[in-house]
């Protein structure tokens, strides 16, 4: 599979250093607002084509998928042009701005029959999998409370802190917190209570939020982009408990029993980087000829979306294009 890139900035080169080493993956272009750009960073990464457009992008035959790295603001364009022109895109988290420019992409690609995934690297890490086991065989009995927290001082960066670039808290960080709670347990949510801290932008820079799920299950999320964090989940139960060392890339799962006995533990399988799972996970699903991973539906970027919608709308945080 050839990946092309748009938007040639931070996390555009963990992800093309991590090509290099995933095998069947090559990454082949970059594209940039310009042209200089372009140049160094394909210099930098060994990238064979640079593109001083996203368009020109766009326009090359060989890319097979499109991976925008574009702050969630300018995720919306390239992604709809992308889909208008045939090309299969994995989009970096946040999805979209909101849930109407969402539900709009989701709509083109069921429509054009092209392949869109959220790039929410956890989703499609070994770790859920070796925690939804643990979770499935009953280790830890009946989950009654789920823990997640993911706090980093980014405050210096402007798409962080720019209402115009959908910054704040929840769409860049909170998102990965709430995400590890709904792969927990996807359960209906019956009421939702949160406190936030806001920016003098108006974006929100310190949140908790707490959701009281179906079966008397609750979950609490704390994230923040103005302190560093522990940055860790538990998930506790009848029977024991689950700790994760890093919400947001885990590589230690403990199981612990009544008492808080230590049962096992759990070492993440070594990986690339760890997002060489997601661009795998579009292999395969583009090879089988779908429009959706499996390890991220459509429907389940699009009620995260409107989750976050709904939690802005409370907090009073307004992006331009709501
Ligand atoms: N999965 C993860 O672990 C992870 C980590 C960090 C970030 N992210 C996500 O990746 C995306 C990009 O974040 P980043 O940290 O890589 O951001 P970044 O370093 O600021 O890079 C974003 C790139 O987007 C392009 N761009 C287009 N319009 C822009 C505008 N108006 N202002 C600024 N840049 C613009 C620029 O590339 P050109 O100048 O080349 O066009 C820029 O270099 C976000 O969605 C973020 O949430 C994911």
């Amino acid at each position: 599979m050839n990946v092309g890139i748009i938007g040639a900035g931070h996390i555009a080169g963990k992800i093309a250093r991590t090509l290099e080493w995933t095998e069947g993956i090559d990454c082949i272009a970059v594209g940039s607002r310009s042209q200089e750009k372009a140049d160094s960073f394909a210099k930098e990464f060994r990238i064979p084509r640079a593109y001083g457009s996203y368009d020109a992008l766009l326009e090359d035959p060989d890319v097979d998928l499109v991976y925008i790295a574009t702050p969630h603001s300018h995720h919306f364009e390239p992604t709809m042009e992308a889909l208008e022109k045939g090309k299969a895109c994995l989009v970096e988290k946040a999805f979209m701005a909101n849930a109407r420019e969402t539900k709009a992409v989701l709509d083109k690609a069921k429509e054009k029959g092209i392949f869109v995934a959220e790039a929410i690297w956890t989703r499609y890490q070994p770790a859920r999998n070796i925690i939804n086991r643990l979770i499935s065989y009953g280790r830890i009995g009946q989950i009654r409370q789920i823990c997640a927290t993911l706090s980093h001082g980014v405050m210096h960066l402007p798409r962080i802190t720019r209402p115009e670039l959908c910054g704040g808290t929840l769409l860049d960080i909170g998102l990965y917190p709430l995400n590890f709670v709904r792969m927990v347990c996807d359960n209906p949510i019956e009421k939702i209570e949160s406190q936030c801290v806001l920016s003098d932008e108006g974006v929100d820079i310190s949140e908790t939020i707490s959701l009281t799920l179906e079966g008397g299950i609750l979950a609490t999320i704390r994230s923040s982009v103005c302190c560093e964090g522990f940055n860790t989940a538990s998930i506790e139960g009848t029977e024991g408990c689950i700790t994760i060392d890093n919400t947001n890339n885990p590589k230690l799962i403990r199981v612990y029993g009544k008492g808080g006995r230590l049962i096992e533990e759990i070492a993440v399988p070594e990986s690339i980087s760890g997002y060489e799972y997601e661009f795998q996970a579009c292999k395969e699903a583009m090879e089988k000829g779908l429009i959706e991973p499996p390890q991220m539906p459509h429907s389940e970027t699009l009620f995260l979306m409107e989750l976050m919608d709904s939690l802005r709308k409370e907090w009073g945080v307004h992006y331009p294009m709501d």
